[in-house]
């Protein structure tokens, strides 16, 4: 902890003057632990408000004695960087897609983004409380990163710019992916080309015709203001957005432990937060998307959603090498214990 220029002359003082119970700098004159968290989202979306509400919680919870400066909207880092930043200690903390995760090499955290895997919020929350997300957190500390919770923005739909009612309609098009192999399969399932691209570049790739189309969960959509680049969307619920709260492990195992206890339960509280407004966030998203009438939203009938979920069960059996058959077992399994299946 670095001590001021203040704090500096007071401990010599206090040591020359024998005062030696006084050796240590009040707490007035210590820095605060700053805690750099950037993500690559709108701050008014349910990662966005996450990441403020622990920032008001870790700050209070610690009296002052640690500083969380958020940095929204790739302002500081965009995708690939941030990864990067926080093995370096440039940065402290972040809460990547869950979709993310491949380029480091912990490929399993891509069981997320396999269409129609997760039939509801319910049984996701389960799994990412339960052993699975636990195991797969913990792979992340070869990696100098520590997983502290997941956090959500529920599911996915596609947009483009011409009607996309059923799976043939996106044959040919151009849509924009995160860096994910599932979601490179998802798309060649449809015969659609996948472009992997940072999340800070889609709308301008949008805007100039780079890419036709894309998917996102609903609050995604209109925060990025993509509804002025797509003309039509469709209902699909294909995949799931879900995030990694991570730190770097250096950092965060060199914290006093009064501290690191007091930024666990800020994070505790932080993410039943931003559990309880996801779900709220997109509909609500939705809702401003379809009354601003700038993007045409088609609602699918269960029939309708009958052949999105054929056109993509290939992807499962395709991916399973990659992330793991076991894990794909286990959940179907965990679907069967949840009568889900
Ligand atoms: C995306 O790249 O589409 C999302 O992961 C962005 C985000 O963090 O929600």
């Amino acid at each position: 902890m670095k001590l001021s220029f203040l704090a500096r002359g007071f401990t010599a003082l206090a040591l020359t003057s024998g005062l030696a119970s006084f050796a240590i700098a009040p707490a007035w004159a210590q820095e605060p632990i700053v805690i750099k968290f950037s993500h690559v989202v709108a701050s008014d979306t349910p990662k966005g408000r996450g990441a403020e509400r622990f920032k008001q919680l870790a700050e209070q919870l610690t009296k002052g004695r640690v500083k969380v400066e958020v940095y929204p909207n790739s302002t500081l880092y965009k995708d690939k960087e941030e990864l990067e930043a926080l093995q370096l200690g440039s940065v402290q903390m972040l809460a990547p897609s869950l979709a993310k995760f491949g380029p480091l090499g912990v490929k399993e955290f891509e069981v997320f983004d396999i269409p129609y895997m997760f039939p509801t919020q319910a049984f996701l929350v389960r799994i990412e409380d339960g052993p699975i997300g636990h195991k797969l957190m913990s792979k992340l500390e070869t990696k100098g990163i520590t997983g502290l919770a997941f956090w959500d923005n529920g599911f996915k739909i596609f947009s483009a710019n011409k009607p996309i009612g059923s799976p043939g309609d996106l044959k040919g098009l151009k849509l924009r992916i995160q860096s994910s192999k599932v979601l490179e399969a998802q798309m060649r399932a449809l015969d659609a080309i996948p472009q992997v691209m940072a999340f800070g570049d889609t709308y301008q790739a949008l805007q100039t015709g780079v890419v036709d189309g894309t998917e996102n969960p609903w609050s995604n959509m209109y925060k990025q203001k993509l509804t002025g680049v797509q003309k039509n969307a469709v209902d699909t619920y294909h995949g799931y957005l879900g995030y990694a709260v991570i730190v770097n492990t250096k950092f965060w195992s060199g914290l006093p432990p009064d501290i690191r206890s007091a930024l666990e339960s800020a994070m505790k509280d932080a993410t039943r937060y931003e559990h309880e407004i996801a779900q709220k966030e997109n509909e609500d998203a939705m809702a401003a998307i379809e009354k601003s009438g700038r993007t045409k939203i088609i609602h699918l009938t269960a029939d309708q959603r009958s052949s999105w979920v054929k056109a993509l069960a290939p992807v499962r059996p395709e991916v399973s090498g990659r992330v793991g058959k076991d894990v794909i077992d286990e959940l179907v399994k965990e679907q069967t214990t949840a009568g889900l299946k």
